[in-house]
Protein backbone atom coordinates (compact mmCIF):
# COMPACT_ATOMS: atom_id res chain seq x y z
CA UNK A 1 0.00 0.00 0.00
CA UNK A 2 1.47 3.10 -0.97
CA UNK A 3 0.60 6.21 1.55
CA UNK A 4 0.07 9.62 -0.55
CA UNK A 5 2.10 12.62 -0.77
CA UNK A 6 1.26 16.22 -1.54
CA UNK A 7 4.28 17.75 -1.69
CA UNK A 8 4.12 22.09 -2.09
CA UNK A 9 6.61 23.35 -4.85
CA UNK A 10 6.97 27.44 -3.58
CA UNK A 11 9.61 27.67 -6.00
CA UNK A 12 10.98 31.52 -5.89
CA UNK A 13 8.03 32.81 -4.11
CA UNK A 14 7.46 33.96 -0.63
CA UNK A 15 8.99 35.44 3.08
CA UNK A 16 9.01 34.69 6.37
CA UNK A 17 5.77 36.49 7.28
CA UNK A 18 4.10 34.50 4.52
CA UNK A 19 5.19 31.28 5.11
CA UNK A 20 4.67 32.10 8.85
CA UNK A 21 0.85 32.73 7.57
CA UNK A 22 0.97 29.89 5.61
CA UNK A 23 2.17 26.99 7.43
CA UNK A 24 -0.40 27.86 9.94
CA UNK A 25 -3.10 28.03 8.07
CA UNK A 26 -2.74 24.49 6.50
CA UNK A 27 -2.09 23.43 9.86
CA UNK A 28 -5.28 24.76 11.18
CA UNK A 29 -6.82 22.32 7.93
CA UNK A 30 -5.21 19.05 8.61
CA UNK A 31 -7.02 16.91 10.42
CA UNK A 32 -5.34 13.83 12.47
CA UNK A 33 -7.50 11.58 9.96
CA UNK A 34 -5.97 13.56 6.77
CA UNK A 35 -2.82 14.09 8.21
CA UNK A 36 -2.63 10.03 9.20
CA UNK A 37 -3.55 9.09 5.56
CA UNK A 38 -1.52 11.53 3.27
CA UNK A 39 2.28 12.64 3.33
CA UNK A 40 2.26 16.27 3.54
CA UNK A 41 5.61 18.12 2.36
CA UNK A 42 6.51 21.75 1.78
CA UNK A 43 9.70 22.91 -0.09
CA UNK A 44 10.14 26.49 0.29
CA UNK A 45 13.22 28.34 -1.24
CA UNK A 46 16.58 27.89 0.04
CA UNK A 47 16.40 30.87 2.85
CA UNK A 48 13.43 29.84 4.12
CA UNK A 49 14.50 26.45 4.96
CA UNK A 50 15.53 26.57 8.67
CA UNK A 51 12.15 28.92 9.81
CA UNK A 52 9.38 26.96 7.67
CA UNK A 53 11.28 23.94 9.30
CA UNK A 54 10.86 25.49 13.06
CA UNK A 55 7.33 26.46 12.02
CA UNK A 56 6.75 23.02 10.75
CA UNK A 57 8.04 21.42 13.72
CA UNK A 58 4.76 21.37 15.80
CA UNK A 59 2.60 19.81 12.87
CA UNK A 60 2.81 16.58 10.56
CA UNK A 61 4.13 18.72 8.11
CA UNK A 62 7.75 17.57 6.85
CA UNK A 63 9.76 20.00 4.95
CA UNK A 64 12.40 19.47 1.47
CA UNK A 65 14.17 21.49 -0.85
CA UNK A 66 13.78 22.18 -4.33
CA UNK A 67 17.27 21.90 -5.16
CA UNK A 68 20.95 20.57 -3.83
CA UNK A 69 24.47 20.82 -5.53
CA UNK A 70 26.25 17.28 -5.94
CA UNK A 71 28.96 18.66 -3.67
CA UNK A 72 29.66 17.99 0.05
CA UNK A 73 31.69 21.17 0.57
CA UNK A 74 34.02 23.66 -1.02
CA UNK A 75 34.49 26.12 -3.46
CA UNK A 76 30.98 26.57 -5.18
CA UNK A 77 29.80 30.00 -4.69
CA UNK A 78 26.38 29.95 -4.44
CA UNK A 79 25.55 26.38 -3.90
CA UNK A 80 23.96 24.15 -1.10
CA UNK A 81 24.69 20.83 -0.36
CA UNK A 82 22.83 17.62 0.48
CA UNK A 83 24.75 17.93 4.03
CA UNK A 84 23.91 21.48 4.73
CA UNK A 85 19.79 20.80 3.77
CA UNK A 86 20.07 17.87 6.40
CA UNK A 87 21.33 20.56 8.77
CA UNK A 88 18.29 22.35 8.20
CA UNK A 89 15.77 19.92 8.73
CA UNK A 90 15.03 18.57 5.45
CA UNK A 91 14.21 14.91 4.88
CA UNK A 92 13.28 15.45 1.15
CA UNK A 93 14.70 17.23 -2.26
CA UNK A 94 13.27 18.09 -5.21
CA UNK A 95 15.88 16.75 -8.11
CA UNK A 96 15.59 17.59 -12.15
CA UNK A 97 12.84 19.79 -11.96
CA UNK A 98 11.92 20.86 -15.41
CA UNK A 99 12.72 24.59 -14.26
CA UNK A 100 16.17 23.23 -13.53
CA UNK A 101 16.57 21.41 -16.88
CA UNK A 102 15.61 24.25 -18.51
CA UNK A 103 16.62 27.39 -17.16
CA UNK A 104 19.69 25.98 -15.18
CA UNK A 105 21.40 23.44 -17.23
CA UNK A 106 20.86 20.19 -15.25
CA UNK A 107 21.09 17.48 -17.83
CA UNK A 108 19.79 14.02 -17.44
CA UNK A 109 23.43 13.03 -16.16
CA UNK A 110 23.60 15.61 -13.52
CA UNK A 111 20.48 15.07 -12.49
CA UNK A 112 20.99 11.58 -11.82
CA UNK A 113 24.20 12.46 -10.23
CA UNK A 114 21.74 14.75 -7.65
CA UNK A 115 19.88 12.32 -7.28
CA UNK A 116 22.99 10.05 -6.18
CA UNK A 117 24.03 13.12 -4.52
CA UNK A 118 21.08 13.23 -2.40
CA UNK A 119 20.39 9.58 -1.41
CA UNK A 120 23.92 9.32 -0.57
CA UNK A 121 23.58 12.18 1.92
CA UNK A 122 19.98 10.78 3.51
CA UNK A 123 17.93 13.20 1.24
CA UNK A 124 14.66 11.10 -0.41
CA UNK A 125 15.02 12.61 -3.71
CA UNK A 126 11.88 13.46 -5.80
CA UNK A 127 13.09 12.63 -9.01
CA UNK A 128 11.33 15.41 -12.04
CA UNK A 129 10.38 13.63 -15.28
CA UNK A 130 8.22 15.19 -18.00
CA UNK A 131 7.73 15.76 -21.63
CA UNK A 132 7.45 19.38 -23.67
CA UNK A 133 4.82 20.36 -25.54
CA UNK A 134 7.06 19.93 -28.62
CA UNK A 135 8.04 16.45 -27.44
CA UNK A 136 4.46 15.13 -27.28
CA UNK A 137 3.12 16.33 -30.65
CA UNK A 138 6.17 14.61 -31.71
CA UNK A 139 5.11 11.45 -29.92
CA UNK A 140 8.26 10.54 -28.72
CA UNK A 141 6.82 11.28 -24.79
CA UNK A 142 7.71 7.73 -23.84
CA UNK A 143 11.07 7.84 -25.15
CA UNK A 144 11.68 11.18 -23.31
CA UNK A 145 10.54 10.14 -20.31
CA UNK A 146 12.01 7.09 -20.17
CA UNK A 147 15.80 8.59 -21.16
CA UNK A 148 15.58 10.66 -17.90
CA UNK A 149 14.84 7.52 -16.17
CA UNK A 150 17.31 5.70 -17.42
CA UNK A 151 19.95 8.73 -16.70
CA UNK A 152 18.53 8.19 -12.73
CA UNK A 153 18.69 4.48 -13.03
CA UNK A 154 22.74 4.66 -14.51
CA UNK A 155 23.91 6.75 -12.27
CA UNK A 156 22.13 4.86 -9.20
CA UNK A 157 21.45 1.41 -10.20
CA UNK A 158 18.56 1.79 -9.83
CA UNK A 159 18.78 1.23 -5.45
CA UNK A 160 17.62 5.26 -4.39
CA UNK A 161 14.22 3.33 -5.45
CA UNK A 162 11.08 2.70 -3.90
CA UNK A 163 12.53 5.37 -1.57
CA UNK A 164 12.87 8.07 -3.56
CA UNK A 165 9.53 9.25 -5.90
CA UNK A 166 9.23 10.24 -8.92
CA UNK A 167 7.14 12.95 -10.20
CA UNK A 168 5.70 13.04 -13.49
CA UNK A 169 5.46 16.86 -14.46
CA UNK A 170 4.41 17.06 -18.16
CA UNK A 171 6.04 20.42 -18.92
CA UNK A 172 2.81 21.72 -21.30
CA UNK A 173 1.33 21.93 -17.45
CA UNK A 174 3.13 23.50 -15.52
CA UNK A 175 2.04 26.93 -14.38
CA UNK A 176 -0.02 26.94 -17.41
CA UNK A 177 -3.00 26.03 -16.23
CA UNK A 178 -3.41 23.03 -18.83
CA UNK A 179 -3.20 19.85 -16.73
CA UNK A 180 -3.16 16.19 -18.23
CA UNK A 181 -6.25 14.51 -18.52
CA UNK A 182 -6.71 11.77 -15.81
CA UNK A 183 -6.00 8.86 -19.30
CA UNK A 184 -2.78 10.98 -19.98
CA UNK A 185 -1.12 10.95 -16.77
CA UNK A 186 -2.31 7.18 -16.15
CA UNK A 187 -0.46 6.31 -19.09
CA UNK A 188 2.60 7.96 -18.50
CA UNK A 189 2.34 6.67 -14.38
CA UNK A 190 1.73 3.04 -15.92
CA UNK A 191 4.97 3.79 -18.21
CA UNK A 192 7.05 4.65 -15.33
CA UNK A 193 5.84 2.53 -12.93
CA UNK A 194 7.08 -0.08 -15.61
CA UNK A 195 10.33 0.79 -16.60
CA UNK A 196 11.25 1.06 -12.42
CA UNK A 197 10.28 -3.30 -12.87
CA UNK A 198 13.60 -3.10 -14.80
CA UNK A 199 15.22 -2.28 -11.31
CA UNK A 200 13.00 -4.62 -9.11
CA UNK A 201 9.39 -5.56 -8.75
CA UNK A 202 9.77 -3.92 -5.13
CA UNK A 203 10.79 -0.38 -6.84
CA UNK A 204 7.78 -0.75 -9.42
CA UNK A 205 4.86 -1.84 -6.60
CA UNK A 206 6.27 0.90 -3.51
CA UNK A 207 7.67 3.65 -5.57
CA UNK A 208 5.49 6.64 -5.00
CA UNK A 209 4.91 8.45 -8.76
CA UNK A 210 3.53 11.92 -8.01
CA UNK A 211 1.74 13.94 -10.78
CA UNK A 212 2.67 17.61 -11.19
CA UNK A 213 1.45 20.41 -13.49
CA UNK A 214 -1.47 22.62 -12.97
CA UNK A 215 -3.21 20.64 -10.22
CA UNK A 216 -6.01 22.17 -8.51
CA UNK A 217 -8.75 21.74 -5.60
CA UNK A 218 -11.16 20.84 -9.02
CA UNK A 219 -8.97 18.13 -10.90
CA UNK A 220 -6.93 17.03 -8.01
CA UNK A 221 -9.74 13.95 -6.80
CA UNK A 222 -9.90 12.51 -10.60
CA UNK A 223 -5.91 12.32 -11.26
CA UNK A 224 -4.89 10.86 -7.87
CA UNK A 225 -8.17 8.54 -8.47
CA UNK A 226 -5.72 6.99 -10.97
CA UNK A 227 -4.70 3.61 -10.08
CA UNK A 228 -0.81 4.46 -10.48
CA UNK A 229 -0.74 8.19 -9.14
CA UNK A 230 0.28 8.49 -6.03
CA UNK A 231 0.05 12.16 -4.90
CA UNK A 232 0.62 15.62 -6.67
CA UNK A 233 3.70 17.77 -6.86
CA UNK A 234 1.77 21.12 -6.49
CA UNK A 235 3.24 24.51 -7.44
CA UNK A 236 1.19 27.41 -8.13
CA UNK A 237 -1.64 26.01 -5.64
CA UNK A 238 0.79 24.91 -2.88
CA UNK A 239 0.91 28.80 -2.01
CA UNK A 240 -3.13 28.96 -0.92
CA UNK A 241 -3.34 27.64 2.25
CA UNK A 242 -7.26 26.51 1.37
CA UNK A 243 -6.68 24.95 -2.41
CA UNK A 244 -3.47 23.18 -0.90
CA UNK A 245 -5.76 21.75 1.89
CA UNK A 246 -8.46 20.84 0.00
CA UNK A 247 -6.04 19.12 -2.65
CA UNK A 248 -4.36 17.05 0.20
CA UNK A 249 -8.04 16.25 0.99
CA UNK A 250 -8.42 14.72 -2.53
CA UNK A 251 -5.62 12.38 -2.13
CA UNK A 252 -7.19 10.91 1.16
CA UNK A 253 -7.96 7.45 -0.09
P1 LIG B 1 2.13 24.22 -11.04
O1 LIG B 1 3.64 23.74 -10.85
O2 LIG B 1 1.29 23.41 -10.06
O3 LIG B 1 2.14 25.69 -10.73
O4 LIG B 1 1.76 23.91 -12.46
C1 LIG B 1 3.95 22.39 -10.63
C2 LIG B 1 5.45 22.24 -10.46
O5 LIG B 1 6.21 22.88 -11.19
O6 LIG B 1 5.90 21.48 -9.58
Amino acid sequence: MRRPMVAGNWKMNGNREMAGNLISEIDRGLSVELATSVEVLVCPPYVLLESTGALCSDTPMKLGAQNLDIHESGAFTGEISGPMLLDCGCEYVIVGHSERRALFGDTDELVGIKTRAAFEKGLVPIVCVGETQEEREKGVMANVVSRQLEAVFSETQGNVFPKALVAYEPVWAIGTGLTASEAQAQEVHALIRERLSQVSAEAADSTRILYGGSVKPENAEGLFGQPDIDGGLIGGASLHAQDFIDIISAAKS
